[in-house]
């Protein structure tokens, strides 16, 4: 049975909704900090190589699977080579582990969202003066005093969470058309927010000092591996690379799409958001170091720590009465949580196809169970020990999962797509472009790309799939894990986590993904419903 697949709306939903992906909580609390930690303006350099080498050739990768084959990441790889399926489904599987902590942040910032908008009639955020440590890890999250005291589930944070996964539910069980729609306003809002943010923190008293921090370069850390690795990492995790999301939207585009230019706009969008998110946090840490009479070093911190600590303590120093403090913040976690939601769904969207696509059920039930599942899976983050595991899971699904299937991509891609079925299968379709075909290489692919696309990639694109990519993320994963090895993974300063935790929340759930891939790889038998069959 020929199947009518859905269709984005226009060609600007689809792009929204891919740079909505990729704009989100990454491009404010990690890239900021990684810049200035790994070379300051320096960084650039490598994060610019990345992003050349990497990022835009591994993007056109999973938009040219996506429209070439229609369907979900497994379905994709699935059509290179049976074998191969079971990729598919474990980038996906990658992606909603990754899902399940990413919605508990979220659920965070609606508390801190409701506290805003609450201090408007209590006179006075609840972190005003120095409280905002003591208010986020003992107010907020009851953190516990390390990951053995998993204590109960904090209750507030369900409750964000719950809201979450609803609001999840209700963006995508309808399909891609409702999404484009809401992307609409999901994009350009924390766009917007961000330049408020930034005409607000520029204006402040030590923005300067703050901004020559982020920028000033360090040229010596470009001889730093550790440095590469860096660049690499975030470009794959802020083009939300490898968890099989940019298949699936792409596989709503209709068949002769165009690819290569669609993948320089998402993600040049995605870099210059983050350079620009870069100029709104160091403004307001050089603000906050001012204040305090310390150096800009002294203030600096990523992730949940600047996000939760840091940037809510400055705002609330600002000078301005408890009002426009109340809105400002607000207004601050409005945009981590507009940020992070078409992040956030892009993902469950790419397990929803995949499973829709596999098996053909109703969508809106696939939908709801994914969601329910999400929900109960992220309790685990909402105890008192919820940040330690939250932790874990992040640096090992970032650090392995990411890199792994990236790594996997190039390979099956690069060095398998060439395969003789698959070769028979183009030399049928297009006896006019196979000649001289070579014996290896993304041929196939290059050539379907350059016919559909605004414009032609070249031999460059070749290496960097079959070279270049796969050979830094090898790279980045050895040296990862000889790091590991030498100093365990720590939890704060000097102090490691217990070996217990690290397993099972690091390598157990990076084993559980690769043992459900191999599963997938048993299962590869079956057929999918309204499969072609290839040869
Ligand atoms: N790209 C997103 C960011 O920078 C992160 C993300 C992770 C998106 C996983 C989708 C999936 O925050």
């Amino acid at each position: 049975m020929a199947e009518t697949r859905e269709r984005w709306d226009s060609r600007g939903a689809f792009i929204m909704a891919a740079i909505g992906s990729a704009v989100g909580l990454g491009n404010v609390w990690r890239f900021p900090y990684i810049a200035y930690d790994n070379g300051g303006g320096a960084f650039f350099i490598p994060y610019f190589v990345a992003l050349l080498t990497a990022g835009i050739p591994l993007m056109i990768v999973e938009y040219a699977l996506g429209v070439r084959f229609q369907g979900s990441a497994a379905r994709s790889f699935r059509k290179v080579g049976r074998g191969w399926e079971w990729l598919g489904w474990w980038a996906l599987m990658v992606g909603s582990v990754i899902s399940f902590y990413y919605c508990v942040i979220m659920a965070w910032s609606w508390r801190y969202l409701y506290d805003s908008v609450a201090s408007i009639f209590t006179g006075g955020v609840p972190w005003a003066g120095d409280r905002a440590k003591d208010c986020f890890y003992n107010g907020v999250l009851h953190l516990s005093k390390g990951p053995g005291e998993v204590g109960g589930l904090v209750w507030p944070i369900v409750g964000g969470l719950a809201l979450t996964w609803l609001s999840i539910w209700w963006i995508i069980h309808k399909g891609v058309k409702r999404v484009g729609k809401i992307v609409m306003l999901t994009v350009p809002l924390p766009v917007l927010i961000l330049v408020v943010l930034f005409i607000r923190g520029v204006t402040l008293e030590g923005a300067a000092s703050g901004i020559s921090f982020y920028l000033t370069p360090d040229f010596a850390a470009l001889t730093n591996p550790r440095v590469w690795v860096a660049a690499y990492g975030q470009i794959f995790f802020s083009l939300s690379l490898g968890f099989g999301i940019l298949i699936a939207y792409a596989s709503y585009l209709p068949k002769r799409s165009d690819i290569t230019n669609n993948a320089f706009i998402t993600s040049f969008s995605n870099c210059l958001t983050s350079f620009f998110a870069g100029f709104v946090v160091f403004s307001v840490l050089g603000f906050l170091a001012h204040q305090k009479g310390v150096p800009v070093k002294d203030v600096l911190s990523s992730g949940p720590g600047l996000a939760f600590v840091t940037y809510p303590t400055a705002i609330a120093k600002i000078q301005m009465g408890n009002f426009l403090i109340a809105v400002v913040s607000a207004l601050f976690f409005l945009m981590l949580l507009s940020l992070g939601v078409d992040s956030a769904f892009s993902i469950v969207e790419g397990m929803v196809t995949g499973l829709h696509d596999k098996f053909r059920a109703n969508r809106g039930v696939i939908c709801a169970l994914m969601c329910t599942f999400g929900f109960l899976a992220g309790l685990v983050f909402c105890t008192d020990a919820g940040l330690y595991y939250l932790d874990i899971a992040d640096n090992w699904m970032s650090k392995y999962g990411l890199a792994l299937v990236g790594l996997m991509e190039c390979i099956v891609v690069g060095w398998f797509f060439g395969s003789h079925r698959l070769r028979k299968l183009f030399r049928r379709e297009h006896p006019e472009l196979a000649e001289g075909a070579p014996l290896c290489g993304p041929y196939e692919l290059k050539q379907y790309v350059n016919e559909v696309s605004d414009f032609r990639v070249g031999w460059w694109w070749d290496l960097c799939i079959m070279v270049v990519t796969p050979g830094i993320l090898t790279g980045a994963i050895v040296l990862n894990f000889l790091d590991y090895l030498k100093e365990g993974y720590l939890q704060g300063p000097g102090k490691p986590y217990p070996t217990w935790a690290v397993v099972l929340l690091g390598w157990g759930l990076a084993g559980l993904v690769v043992l459900l891939g191999i599963f997938f790889m048993v299962l590869r038998g079956g057929r999918d419903e309204g499969e072609e069959v290839a040869s």
